[in-house]
């Protein structure tokens, strides 16, 4: 099958290749890409970022979230049949959407909004499922929790909003001009043009920050939490927190802490819980998502869309940092 990879870590062009088909386990489908979408961990891998969690072999395909069709089910599979038009984000493990087909274990998928074209599916994958874990199972947000979304116009933002709408809450979000009227349309309700206005100095007592961009803007979102709030960051650091929870094991663990230490005094001064989330894939919870979009209360929002032989192209747009919404890789 053709693929885009990379032989090595580093800041190397996406080439095209041939590459075998993947192996099928007892629990796996094989699905026929249409479409992926580029998230910035894209890039993250290729330069090896992400190799203290998850190391890889090359050649390695990138890529982490699909839409397309079911073409061979292992022999366990139970929930799916050839033909079915579905979408999933990989096994973080087993990664490779820009390809033409992905193996992937059937908890991981679900079908495909019907509303939804194969390119609009594949946006919602990674950014839905990140966005389900941080304001539903971290946050725990009820209706009526004011929450900060960092980055609004960007492909996490845009998902991110969206469902924060449905969910009933108030939504302040930091955005340059270029993006206000998409975030409003989304469905903010404060929005802090981020290039011209601190946003730490203007807003107050918070519930939750989503945190998509770490480093000193993460630092300065504990002074708008109220105490007893919480910040989840995808962007920060991994604290010991993470470590625990991910199964890091003890020096890891500890590195992580020795790392955010001052996130941990933040912590204590402002009595903010401070959470770092590495998102994982589940077929059930795309399935959750899936009901928001068929009822018209989530909307994919895609800035570009790329031949497969743009990859590289496609690539270097979304690392521009610059996007508005999601870009996506049509496949077939
Ligand atoms: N841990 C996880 O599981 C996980 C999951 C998903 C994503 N992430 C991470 O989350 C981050 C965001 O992902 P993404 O897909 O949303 O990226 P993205 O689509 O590339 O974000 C681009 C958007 O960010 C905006 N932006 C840039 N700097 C900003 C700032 N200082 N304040 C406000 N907005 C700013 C840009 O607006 P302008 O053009 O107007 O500047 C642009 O619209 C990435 O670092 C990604 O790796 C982590």
């Amino acid at each position: 099958m053709k693929a885009m990879t990379i032989e090595k870590y580093g800041n190397v062009p996406l080439e095209q290749t041939e590459q075998p088909l993947p192996v099928v386990s007892a629990h796996d489908v094989l699905v026929e890409i249409h479409a992926a979408s580029i998230n910035p961990v894209d890039f993250k891998i290729r330069d090896g970022k992400v190799k203290l969690l998850i190391p890889y072999q090359f050649p390695l395909i990138l890529g982490n979230d699909f839409a397309g069709i079911v073409t061979r089910v292992g022999p366990a599979v139970t929930q799916f049949q050839v033909g079915d038009a579905v979408y999933g984000r990989a096994e973080k493990q087993r990664i490779g959407t820009f390809a033409e087909f992905i193996a992937i274990h059937e908890d991981l998928v679900a079908r495909k909004p019907d509303s939804l074209s194969f390119e609009e599916a594949a946006s919602i994958p990674l950014v839905g499922l990140t966005s389900y874990q941080v304001l539903h199972d971290v946050l725990q947000a009820t209706p009526g929790q004011k929450i900060l979304i960092q980055a609004g116009a960007g492909g996490v933002g845009t998902f991110a909003i969206q469902l924060a709408k449905a969910m009933g809450l108030y939504v302040a979000t930091t955005a340059s001009s270029a993006g206000h009227d998409l975030v409003k349309a989304l469905g903010a309700d404060e929005i802090i043009d981020y290039r011209t206005v601190a946003f730490d100095e203007v807003l107050h007592d918070f519930d939750g920050v989503y945190d998509t961009i770490g480093d000193d803007t993460l630092r300065r979102a504990f002074k708008i939490v109220r105490p007893g709030g919480q910040i989840v960051s995808i962007s920060g650091l991994p604290n010991g927190r993470f470590g625990k929870a991910y199964g890091s094991g003890f020096l890891k663990t500890m590195l992580f802490r020795l790392l955010t230490v001052r996130e941990a005094f933040l912590e204590r001064k402002y009595r903010v819980t401070y959470t770092f989330l590495f998102m994982k894939p589940s077929g059930r919870q795309l399935q959750h998502i899936t009901e928001w979009i068929e009822t018209g209360q989530i909307k994919p929002v895609i800035d570009r869309v790329y031949p497969f032989e743009a990859a590289q192209e496609a690539l270097a747009y979304s690392e521009s940092g610059h996007a508005k919404g999601k870009v996506i890789l049509k496949v077939k």
